[in-house]
C-alpha cells in the first residue's frame, strides 16, 4: 500500500491517507498486521531532535523515482547501507566539530581504521606508523596489512628525523594518534603533515583520546581524523562506533568502501551517539580538570613511580600539548607504581568506585590494564620496548566530584 512519504500533510494528502486506511480496515487481519500503522508524521511542526529512522530501506511511489533518487534529481534514500537520514546528521554534526567537509561513520572504531586504510593501500604500498599506538590498530598494521602485501614500519612518532628516513617513494599513509594509547605522547600534527606531504603521502590522526573539543588535526594539515565514537564522541559506555572526517573526495572513497563490506552503524546507535555528543564540550571540560589533579595526586604519591599525562609541567610533550591541546589535556592519564605487576594487581583490585573496564571515555572514572586489554595481541617483549609493561595502569577520569576520585585512588594505594 503507497502512502506519501511527505513529513507534513496537505489536504489531499490527508484524504489519501484516510483512504487508504479505510480501504485497509476491510482487509485480513494478516493484511493489517503488515501494513497497518505505517502512517506519516501528521504534522507540520517539526520533531525538536532529529528521530530514529530505525528502516533498512525506503520505498517508492513508482519506478522511476528510484532513477530520479540515484541520479539525484529529487531528494531521497534508498537503503540504509548506503545512507540513512539519522546517520547523516550524526556525520554532519562530526564533521561539523572537526571541521572537515565531510564524514563517514561505522559501527566501531576498527571498522573506521581498517576500511579508512584499506582504502588508501594495495599491495606492494608502504606505511608508516607510530610505534604507540591503540593495541588493535597495532596488530592491523603489523600482522593484517603483510597479507595484503602492504609493509608498515614502526618509529618513534616524536623523532621526526626517524619518521622522514622511514618514508619511501611508495608510503601511503602516515599514521599517529593525536594523545597516544597507552602513553599520552602528543603528535605534532603540523610537522607530520609537512612530512607525509612533501613525498606525497597522507596523515591519518586517530583523534580518539583528544576529541574535536581538545584538538582538530584537519587545521593541522591532517587528510584523515578519525574516531572511536565508543569513546568520548559517545561518552556514556552504551554504543560502539567509529567515524572518520577529511575532505569530500576522501570521504567519499571511503564511503563506498563501507558500502561494499557494510560495517554501517546502526540508526538507533547513531541517534545515541548524537544525544551523547550534545555534551561533549562539557564533559571534555570536567575531564580534562579532573585528570590534571589527578595526575599532580599520583605524581607527588611515594608509591608511584611514574605518570604520563601531557598536562603536567614535567611532561616530555607538555610543550606539544600547550600547542595542540588548547581546551585542557584531556582525560585519559596512565601510570605505573611501584612492585611492577603485583603492585598494580594490588591498586586495581583495592579500588571501590573506580570500575576495572576494558574501554575508557564514560562519563565515570574506571582503570584498565593495557597489557592484559588494549594491547594483549601485542608480545610482552614488544610492548615493553616502547613502554607498555604489565606494571602499567591506564586510568580514565570520569566526570564526578574530583575529591571521590582522589579518596579512591589514595586508600587504594595504600594496599600496596
Ligand atoms: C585510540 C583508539 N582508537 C581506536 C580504537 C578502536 O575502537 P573500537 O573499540 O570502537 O573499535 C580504540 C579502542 O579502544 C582506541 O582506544
Amino acid at each position: 500500500m503507497k502512502i506519501t512519504g511527505d513529513l507534513g500533510r496537505s489536504r489531499e494528502q490527508a484524504q489519501v491517507q484516510e483512504k487508504n486506511s479505510t480501504w485497509l480496515r476491510d482487509r485480513s487481519v494478516a493484511t493489517r498486521c503488515v501494513h497497518s500503522g505505517s502512517l506519516p508524521l501528521p504534522s507540520k511542526t517539526r520533531p525538536k531532535v532529529m528521530p530514529i529512522f530505525s528502516t533498512s530501506v525506503f520505498s517508492f511511489d513508482y519506478l522511476d523515482q528510484i532513477d530520479e533518487v540515484y541520479e539525484g534529481k529529487i531528494p531521497g534514500y534508498v537503503y540504509s547501507r548506503m545512507r540513512n537520514p539519522g546517520i547523516e546528521a550524526l556525520e554532519e554534526a562530526v564533521a561539523s566539530l572537526e571541521n572537515t567537509p565531510g564524514a563517514v561513520a561505522f559501527s566501531s572504531g576498527m571498522a573506521a581504521i581498517t576500511l579508512s586504510v584499506l582504502s588508501e593501500v594495495s599491495k606492494g604500498d608502504h606505511v608508516v606508523a607510530a610505534k604507540v599506538l591503540y593495541g588493535g590498530t597495532y596488530t592491523f598494521f603489523k600482522d593484517e596489512l603483510p597479507k595484503r602485501g602492504v609493509e608498515t614500519t614502526f618509529v618513534d612518532i616524536n623523532d621526526l628525523d626517524a619518521v622522514k628516513s622511514a618514508m619511501k617513494p611508495n608510503t601511503k599513509i602516515l599514521y599517529c594518534e593525536t594523545i597516544s594509547n597507552p602513553l599520552m605522547e602528543v603528535s605534532d600534527l603540523e610537522r607530520l603533515a609537512e612530512i607525509a606531504h612533501s613525498t606525497g603521502a597522507r596523515l591519518f590522526v586517530d583523534n580518539t583520546f583528544a576529541s574535536p573539543i581538545l584538538c582538530r588535526p584537519f587545521e593541522y594539515g591532517a587528510d584523515l581524523v578519525i574516531h572511536s565514537g565508543t569513546k568520548y564522541l559517545n561518552g556514556h559506555s552504551d554504543v560502539t562506533a567509529g567515524i572518520v572526517c577529511g575532505g569530500k573526495d576522501l570521504v567519499a572513497g571511503i564511503r563506498s568502501l563501507a558500502t561494499m563490506y557494510g560495517p554501517v552503524l546502526s540508526p538507533f546507535d547513531a541517534w545515541l551517539l548524537l544525544r551523547g555528543l550534545r555534551t561533549l564540550h562539557l564533559r571534555m571540560q570536567r575531564h580534562s580538570e579532573n585528570a590534571q589533579k589527578l595526575a599532580e595526586f599520583l605524581k607527588n604519591h611515594p608509591k608511584v613511580t611514574c605518570v604520563h599525562y601531557p598536562g603536567l609541567e614535567s611532561s616530555p610533550y607538555h610543550s606539544l600539548a600547550r600547542k595542540y591541546l588548547k581546551k585542557g589535556y584531556g582525560g585519559m592519564l596512565s601510570f605505573e607504581v611501584i612492585g611492577g605487576i603485583q603492585g598494580a594487581r594490588r591498586v586495581i583490585d583495592s579500588l571501590k568506585m573506580v570500575e576495572l573496564v576494558p574501554s575508557l571515555a564514560g562519563i565515570s572514572t574506571t582503570v584498565s590494564h593495557p597489557g592484559k586489554t588494549s594491547h594483549r595481541a601485542v608480545p610482552l617483549n614488544e610492548r615493553e620496548a616502547f613502554g607498555v609493561g604489565d606494571g602499567l595502569i591506564r586510568v580514565s577520569v570520569g566526570v564526578e566530584e574530583y575529591g571521590d576520585i582522589e579518596e579512591d585512588f589514595r586508600q587504594a594505594l595504600a594496599a600496596i
